[in-house]
């Protein structure tokens, strides 16, 4: 059986003093007992502050990107041994924003990928399509894509050691969620894909659902067979409602 696994985006929101609030909050609901492994991701610079707070707590924190390069002239970027010195556990790779607003490819962010789990980090891969592509029934041309180019550069077995999140890009930051049998048939075209290469590494993969997911969506999504949990972004600056989303699973 596949943990649940329920992580928040924070994106680029946050201050030290709320997110002090914030990370309290969600570690005291936490302590109380939920049935889903929890990771937050903070901006960057306050990977620190959560790695102090939620030391010994049960939740994890991750990164929200990383460079695909080791170390070096790359003015702003960060790498994976980064991250992983401040024991992020996880890192998001290939968020449609980064894809979007950074014209990220899908080459980098298998490059990115492959950078993340050699230094131990779990790669959270961020798959999707845009609201044009789903209307031209092109979002399983798009899935696979997206996933195969980093089947293709990691290899198949390295999928095992990820979490992917499924996330319509229409469906995020807009409240328009895909219904729970959308987004059940997307996740079950990809499983069907990993399996069509490796039976073991589908069963075992954590596909998580992202985009407007809520306190009062949460449940029948995660109901569904091959929803392993979400990708949360603005309901997960709010402790209560991302506990709520948490104690949904
Ligand atoms: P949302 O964002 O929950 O605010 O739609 C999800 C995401 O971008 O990961």
């Amino acid at each position: 059986m596949r943990q649940t696994l329920v992580a928040g985006n924070w994106k680029m929101n946050g201050s030290r003093e709320g997110n002090r609030r914030l990370l309290d909050g969600i570690k005291a609901g936490i302590s109380e007992g939920v049935n889903a492994e929890v990771v937050v991701c903070p901006p960057a610079i306050y990977i620190p502050q959560a790695a102090r707070r939620l030391n010994e707590s049960g939740i994890a924190w991750g990164g929200q990107d990383l460079s695909q390069h080791e170390s070096g002239a790359y003015t702003g970027e960060i790498s994976a041994a980064m991250l992983w010195d401040y024991q992020c556990k996880y890192v998001i790779i290939g968020h449609s924003e980064r894809r979007s607003l950074h014209a990220e490819t899908d080459a980098q962010v298998a490059e990115k990928f492959i950078a993340a789990q050699k230094t131990g980090l779990t790669p959270i891969l961020c798959i999707g399509e845009l609201l044009t592509e789903r209307e031209a029934g092109e979002t399983e041309a798009v899935v696979a894509r997206q996933l195969d180019a980093v089947i293709d550069a990691a290899g198949i077995e390295a999928i095992a050691g990820c979490v992917i999140a499924y996330e319509p890009v229409w469906a995020i930051g807009t409240g328009k969620t895909a219904s729970p049998q959308q987004a059940q048939d997307v996740h079950a075209f990809i499983r069907q894909r990993v399996a069509a290469q490796n039976v073991d590494v589908a069963e075992k993969v954590r596909i998580l659902y992202g985009g407007s997911v809520k306190p009062d969506n949460a449940a029948e999504l995660f109901a569904k067979a091959d929803i392993d949990g979400g990708l949360i972004g603005g309901a997960s600056l709010d402790a209560e409602g991302f506990l709520a989303i948490c104690r949904a699973v």
